[in-house]
């Protein structure tokens, strides 16, 4: 190995009088002195403003915003994408010790200068608390671009067995021909870094769209990784309206990739795009996607009770239930549920302050804008209507900004459409089993949504593990033993889900690496 030997990056703590709070706090003061921010494209490692200009309003406080940002018209997309293919030589080219120093770099940088800005960003744009914050823009993006330097060392040394006498057989893993579009979701800063950063790792140019609702903060990371020394052109920042810059993106006949995170719906359509417009590319476009997901715990008589009300408790409503990976409806054993677990739980809910991120003794802040919170609050009533009883929460009022109570809805019928859709909030469907209908209920968890992400069993009974595990072989690609289906940690538990949640290519390991590269074996005889 020549790179470095890589860890996760530790987590910071954030105790009232600790230097780091003190340190995030001097941030978002000075962030919010200086709001809001201008944002333009950047295209060739300059800044483009189109003029047409888009809000990225603070979403626990809807008449401020954080950026104004200049949405990527048609030139600058179709300069963006020559730009980038501009480029690709002398990136591609670049030695690998190079490209790796620059996003070890990066990772230092998102560490140690950026840290509390990027945070600060995360918190006030996307409305994470600080430890969400700290989870997301500062450890799990450092993560990325140092194990992700790791993972494509590994992926060169990788070489054929075997070579017969007075032969040398390698392969060359090299960059797709043509450039790769990166389309980035709202809900983690790190996976804004890492939808471009894992194609260019490996020596790809990128085109990427970041989400309307957290483009300040990836646009710092846009800076961090200029900084770090990834080239001009190799990068092309172009944030907009998606479906005018994906589509022109998914035109072009350059188009090598798509990598991916956001809603089952837009990426089943930009898939039909992209098989539409075959004829136009060189190649076959490689499709890479993290989707929906309707994500699970289930509950067996044998769990610890007190461990799985909490490991439930912040599956669902951490960063108000929107994270990819959060809990949305429970399996919970009946003799459980009517001896402490159904006490417990709405005794720690109603715990659960509910504010902006800025006052640290808010547990949850608000979701992510007008759209989500009708479709959040839409969802309850359905639930209602559906014949759920809202145990606890139900309401929302956006008035200032866009908060919603943590709810829970108890239902009679496994299949109601909050045990099945995704809603994307801080809301939980409860289940409540007989404890003899285990097996049936494991059949039910399987059957009832079409999306397969993360899901927790919870059980000290080692068969009812195995048992669970096996009937939901297909039911999640991430699962989890005692503990919230959320938190995959990169290097740790490779991420992804497959059916509607996605191609499950994993991010943050070494799989995921092997979509953007095109490999080709030579044979040398001497
Ligand atoms: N790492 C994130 C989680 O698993 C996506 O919640």
């Amino acid at each position: 190995f020549k790179v470095p030997i890589v860890d996760n990056e530790p987590m910071r703590g954030y105790a009232v009088g600790s230097s780091e709070r003190k340190a995030l706090e001097a941030a978002i003061v000075k962030m919010e002195q200086e709001l809001p921010f201008e944002v333009p494209c950047i295209v060739n490692g300059k800044p483009v403003k189109t003029g047409k200009l888009a809000k990225q309003i603070i979403p626990s406080d809807h008449a401020r915003h954080l950026c104004s940002y200049h949405e990527a018209d048609q030139a600058t997309v179709a300069s963006a994408i020559d730009g980038a293919l501009a480029a690709k030589a002398e990136w591609e080219g670049m030695p690998w010790n190079d490209r790796a120093a620059i996003f070890l770099r990066a990772a230092e940088l998102v560490s140690g200068k950026y840290r509390y800005q990027l945070m600060a960003a995360t918190m006030l744009g996307q409305g994470k608390n600080a430890w969400q914050a700290e989870i997301d823009a500062a450890a799990e993006l450092t993560d990325f671009f140092r194990f992700g330097v790791k993972y494509v060392e590994e992926l060169y040394i990788q070489q054929p067995p075997k070579n017969a006498a007075g032969t040398w057989n390698r392969v060359e893993y090299r960059a797709l021909e043509g450039f790769v579009l990166a389309v980035s979701p709202f809900n983690f800063t790190a996976i804004g870094g890492n939808l471009p950063g894992t194609p260019a790792l490996v020596g790809n140019v990128v085109a990427w769209k970041p989400s309307p609702a957290a483009t300040y903060s990836n646009y710092l990371v846009y800076q961090i990784l200029a900084e770090a020394g990834v080239p001009p052109g190799v990068i092309q920042f172009v944030p907009g309206p998606p479906p005018e810059v994906v589509a022109q993106a998914i035109d072009h006949p350059a188009f090598s990739a798509l990598h991916f995170t956001g809603s089952t719906f837009v990426f089943k359509k930009l898939w039909k795009d992209i098989a539409a417009n075959l004829d136009k590319y060189k190649g076959y476009p490689r499709i890479v996607g993290e989707t929906g997901g309707k994500n699970f715990h289930v509950i067996h008589k044998s769990a610890d009770v007190r461990n799985a009300v909490l490991q439930s408790v912040r599956g669902a409503f951490e960063y108000q239930g929107q994270k990819c990976s959060a809990l949305s409806r429970m399996y919970v054993s009946s003799s459980l549920w009517n001896s402490g677990f159904k006490d417990q739980f709405l005794g720690e809910i109603a715990k659960i302050k509910v504010g902006v991120p800025q006052d640290f003794s808010n547990f949850m802040g608000p979701v992510i804008g007008k759209p989500a919170f009708d479709k959040i609050v839409d969802y309850i009533g359905k639930g209602k209507a559906a014949g759920g009883e809202v145990l606890i929460g139900g309401t929302g009022d956006d008035s200032k900004g866009y908060f919603i109570q943590p709810t829970v809805i108890l239902t009679k019928d496994p299949r109601s459409v909050t045990m099945a859709e995704e809603i994307f909030g801080p809301v939980v469907t409860v289940y409540v089993y007989d404890d003899a209908d285990f097996e049936k209920t494991l059949e039910l968890i399987d059957s009832t949504s079409p999306y397969a992400l993360t899901g927790s069993i919870f059980a000290a009974d080692r068969k009812a593990l195995v048992l669970a595990t096996n009937k939901l072989r297909n039911s999640s690609g991430n699962v989890y033993y005692n503990e919230k289906c959320t938190g995959a940690v990169v290097g740790q538990q490779p991420f992804g889900g497959a059916r509607a949640s996605g191609t499950n290519d994993k991010a943050g390991s070494i799989s995921i690496f092997y979509r953007f590269v095109s490999a080709r074996s030579i044979k040398e005889n001497f």
